[in-house]
């Protein structure tokens, strides 16, 4: 199996407010309601002086981390090429911002980290593997860490292995664009914490 270690995608749009690739919404703002009230609820539960983001897109849950959770070093993850200069862009403008061009599951990343923001997309066919997916994200946040990813919708929460899902907060937001087309109302801020 080879594994794809960077990607230089050709989007069928790519401005600041939406990134579109065969027909599905990778990224649009409409999101970025959601992520204020996030990470407004994740600031008062932890405070990460090392933070790691996986997936840049947008760079709106980037800014935002910045500006709740005022971490030390933010390392970002991000494998699409085009992407990535966005975000060299960012890092310039942010002192601690630190950019890593690769797919997170390979990529050398100075683990363990205080908080993984989990939130790539799958631009591959590739059948989920959420065993080796958690696997992974466990040594990312070692046995002190925390992992927070979006949770769209009202309904159950993600099983991941080896991590203990806590809902901080499920509230309405204004209708989010999904991958597919469809429409959400709903979300909720979580933290996954690993399981010893
Ligand atoms: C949903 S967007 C992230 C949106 C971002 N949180 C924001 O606020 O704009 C997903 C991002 O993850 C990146 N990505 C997808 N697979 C990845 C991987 N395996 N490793 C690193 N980045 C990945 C995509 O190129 C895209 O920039």
């Amino acid at each position: 199996m080879s594994i794809i270690t960077t990607t230089s995608l050709t989007f069928d749009v790519k401005t600041s407010d939406r990134l579109i690739w065969q027909g599905q919404v990778v990224m649009s703002r409409s999101e970025a309601p959601y992520f204020r009230e996030l990470f407004s609820c994740v600031a008062q539960v932890v405070r990460p002086t090392r933070v790691l983001e996986i997936g840049f897109g947008l760079g709106i849950s980037a800014g935002l981390i910045q500006q709740h959770l005022r971490p030390i070093e933010h390392h970002i993850a991000e494998i699409d090429t085009g992407i990535y200069g966005d975000l060299v862009q960012f890092a310039v403008q942010h002192p601690g911002v630190q950019p890593c061009l690769g797919d997170w599951r390979t990529a050398a990343l100075a683990a363990p980290f205080d908080l993984v923001f989990y939130d790539p997309f799958d631009f591959t066919d590739a059948p989920d593997d959420v065993g080796m997916e958690a696997q992974l994200l466990r040594r990312l946040v070692g046995i002190d860490g925390v992992l927070c990813h979006p949770h769209f919708g009202d309904g159950p929460t993600r099983e991941l292995p080896g991590f203990r899902t806590v809902v901080l907060s499920r509230f309405p937001v204004p209708h989010i664009e999904m991958a597919d087309g469809t429409q959400c109302e709903h979300a909720a801020a979580l933290l996954c914490y690993p399981q010893s």
